[in-house]
This record gives structure tokens, C-alpha cells and sequence, in this order.
């Protein structure tokens, strides 16, 4: 059959599933929690009175409670929470802190936000750190690492964990793109010393913008309490333990944690269906000569909100990308040298060049930092060649069988006429 690509019929003309989950899913619940708060006429959390009955505080007792953790702190976004969580961690100026390479850019802007130095750590066919490349990387200025659980995939805790514990490490968990997920039975969030979420419109579920932070440690807490909010108005009512410094603000309003209020009671049926569209993907596309997948695909470590597979060759990702886009289901090659995606490292522009919002480069050039550190092509080259041979299709918890037909469809065609292994590039 004739490709798409070259003029022949696609496999398909209706659009493919949207990116969105929780988002998808907003309906009257929501309208009624969100009418409720604007009836109330209480937007603003910290209001003298009620402090404990207010969307936001609820919204925090929900969080702790799904994840298990002692505590959680609602902020405006996942960025946030993770600036807040390294500052409650007692991350700053003079310190490392090991990112992998593929993340969402605002990891790395986190990082320096605090005036720490980001350290680039490869990734494994999981999409997620090396846990050997990451040893590797810690050096006596190491403080922090940031396992990133990326694309719905758990981040391997047990080995990461131990490789932090060895050193005296905090831990932050930056769970924006796998919310709801677990490794080995316990949810992802609840491994670290802290734990970060986003609940921006692309996540599992959804406030638009907005952000949680979970934590067990009472210090991290209060910390990030400081931080998220200059004024300190949490201790107009919670006794303060740890002493003050400058915040900035970087509260959650009442309308937006109405609005996931209303999600959270969803997420375990939502994330059922998710991984059960996953493992029904997976199944769809086996067989296929010339793509593989992870062992960890479809695992528990697998949260289901993505699709990756991989070629041999950078050439043949290429090519499907094109190919199986044609067929009507959009298909994006990870890293494409020729593109701007902000979650692989080299198009970090800021980063690649060291370069600060004043012209110069803090914090790398300060005195204070005792390191040396540089980025560049070099720095990961496997996550570049992994994300090269990885071609992603979104899924949603709404795909059906006749979309997973349409996939194997359109893949199979894409694959048969997919170039030899022997014009892979540079390897
Ligand atoms: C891995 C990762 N970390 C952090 C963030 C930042 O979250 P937000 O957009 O809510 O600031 C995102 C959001 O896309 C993300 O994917």
C-alpha cells in the first residue's frame, strides 16, 4: 500500500486522541466546586477566618493523603514547586544538583533559580536517569538530585536512593508528568525528601497552572512555606519553627484548587484506564520488525500517558515520524537536531550558554561555586542518540480499540517501508 507520506491514502482521517486526561474529563463536578468557592465570594486562601476549610488546605490534605506523605503545600505551578523544594531542602548558591538530560527545561530553571549549578546526568531506555551515570556524577559540591519521572515513567527509586543515601543527598522527586504513578507499590512523590507535581493543563489532571509539593519533613515544609508565600500568613496559625528569610509569592488560589479537588477523587479510575490503554498499545504494536521497545513499557513503572518506541537509526525515526504523521496520527521523534523541544538539554539556549538575566553568567562564574561544569553535545550524548531512535504517540485514557487498529495500521505501513538499518547515522 502506498505511504501517506508519498501520496497514497492515509490510515486515517479523523483527528487522534486530544493530549489532555484529566482535562478531558471537566465537567459539572467542577462547575459546581468552582460556582461554590465564587458563592463564598472567598478566593483568597489565607483569609483570617477558616483557614482550615478552605479549598486550598483541603486540597492539601487530599494531596498528602493520596501520596502519604506528612504534609503538601499548593503552589501556582510545578516550577514553583520545585524552586520551593530545593529551597526547603537547603539547596543554594555553591551547590550541585544532577538533572537528567531529558526533562522539562523548567528543572534545570529551577535549579538556578536558587543559585545552584545544574549537573546533566544521561538518561536509560527508560526515560529516566542512569542510576549509573548518576553516580558518577556526584562530586563533593553535590547537594541535591532531581529524579525526574518522566513521560509517565518512574524514575528506578530504589537504586537512586541508595546511591543518595551513600552520600548524604536530598532527594527531590519532579512528578509533573506522572501524577498518580508508583514504583513498587508506593506512589511516586512519597520516595524522596520532597516531592513536586504540576497541575498545569497537560498533566494527568488539571488547575490550568498550579503546582503541589509533598513532603514527611516538618523543616522542608516550613521552609517551603516561607518560601512560597514572603508574607508567612501560614503562621498566623501554625507555629513557626525554622527562622524567616525573603520569599516571594507563589500561592494557589481558592478557584483553582476547587477545580482539582474535583480531579483528585478521579485520578485512580482515570490512571486505571490509562495504563490498561497502554498495555493494550503495546500489545497493538508487537511483532513489529525494526522498532523495540523498554522492558519497563507497560510495566507498574509505567504510568501509560505516553508512547515511545525505538529504531536502530536516527535516519528510520525520522522517517516514521514523517510516515506515520502522514498516516493521521501525529508521531514526534524526541530529540530532532533541527528542533527547539524544551525538554532535551541542548536546546536549553540559557544553559548551553551559562548565560543569566543581567548579561552574565551566575552562578557558574561566582566565587562561590568552586566547580567547573560544561554543556554541550558532549555532555549526554547517549540521551541524544537514545531520544534520536524514539519516536512518541500521545495517548489518552479515551483511546479505543478502532484508534489502537488505526496505530497498528499506520505503524505497520510506516515500518515495511522504513530505510535499512545500514544508513544510520554516525554510528
Ligand atoms: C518534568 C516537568 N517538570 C516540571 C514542569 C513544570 O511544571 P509547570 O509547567 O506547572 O511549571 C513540567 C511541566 O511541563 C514538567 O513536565
Amino acid at each position: 500500500m502506498k505511504l501517506a507520506l508519498y501520496g497514497g491514502e492515509p490510515v486515517r482521517t479523523r483527528p487522534w486522541v486530544s493530549k489532555f486526561i484529566g482535562g478531558e474529563e471537566l465537567g459539572q463536578e467542577e462547575r459546581e466546586r468552582v460556582l461554590r468557592v465564587l458563592e463564598k465570594k472567598r478566593i483568597f486562601r489565607y483569609l483570617p477566618e477558616g483557614l482550615e476549610d478552605s479549598e486550598t488546605a483541603q486540597l492539601e490534605r487530599e494531596y498528602a493523603q493520596f501520596v502519604g506523605t506528612k504534609y503538601a503545600l499548593a503552589v501556582n505551578s510545578g516550577t514553583s514547586a520545585l524552586i520551593c523544594a530545593l529551597i526547603g531542602a537547603g539547596v543554594g548558591p555553591g551547590d550541585e544538583v544532577i538533572i537528567p538530560a531529558y526533562t522539562w527545561v523548567t528543572t534545570a530553571c529551577a535549579v538556578v533559580a536558587v543559585g545552584a549549578v545544574p549537573v546533566l546526568c544521561e538518561i536509560d531506555h527508560s526515560l529516566t536517569l542512569d542510576p549509573e551515570d548518576m553516580a558518577a556524577k556526584i562530586t563533593p559540591r553535590t547537594k541535591a538530585i532531581i529524579a525526574v519521572h518522566m513521560r509517565g515513567m518512574s524514575c528506578d527509586m530504589e537504586r537512586i536512593m541508595a546511591a543518595a543515601r551513600l552520600h548524604n543527598l536530598k532527594v527531590i522527586e519532579d512528578v509533573a508528568q506522572a501524577n498518580g504513578g508508583s514504583y513498587k507499590g508506593k506512589p511516586l512523590g512519597s520516595f524522596g525528601d520532597v516531592g513536586c507535581f504540576s497541575l498545569q493543563q497537560s498533566k494527568v489532571i488539571t488547575t490550568g497552572e498550579g503546582g503541589m509539593l509533598v513532603t514527611d519533613s516538618e523543616e522542608i515544609w516550613q521552609r517551603a512555606v516561607i518560601y512560597h508565600d514572603g508574607a508567612m500568613y501560614q503562621f498566623r496559625f501554625t507555629e513557626r519553627k525554622v527562622p524567616a528569610f525573603a520569599g516571594q509569592n507563589y500561592r494557589l488560589t481558592e478557584l483553582q484548587a476547587a477545580l482539582s479537588l474535583g480531579q483528585i477523587a478521579k485520578m485512580p479510575a482515570l490512571i486505571q484506564k490509562i495504563r490498561d490503554v497502554k498495555v493494550r498499545a503495546l500489545k497493538a504494536l508487537e511483532g513489529q520488525d525494526g522498532i523495540h521497545f523498554s522492558p519497563a513499557f507497560g510495566s507498574e513503572r509505567d504510568l501509560g500517558v505516553s508512547l515511545v518506541f525505538y529504531t536502530e537509526a536516527h535516519e528510520q525515526a525520522k522517517f516514521l515520524e514523517e510516515a506515520i504523521t502522514a498516516e493521521g496520527i501525529p508521531a514526534q521523534r524526541i530529540y530532532d537536531p533541527a528542533g527547539k523541544d524544551q525538554h532535551v538539554y541542548v536546546n536549553w539556549e540559557f544553559l548551553m550558554n551559562k548565560q543569566d538575566p543581567w548579561g552574565g553568567h551566575f552562578p557558574w562564574d561566582q566565587a562561590f561555586y568552586q566547580g567547573s561544569v560544561e554543556y554541550g553535545l558532549e555532555t549526554c550524548p547517549r540521551t541524544l542518540d537514545l531520544l534520536a531512535r524514539a519516536v512518541q504517540v500521545r495517548l489518552n485514557h479515551l483511546i479505543t480499540d478502532e484508534d489502537l487498529a488505526d496505530l497498528r495500521e499506520a505503524v505497520a505501513k510506516a515500518v515495511a517501508a522504513m530505510p535499512a538499518e545500514e544508513c544510520r547515522d554516525g554510528r
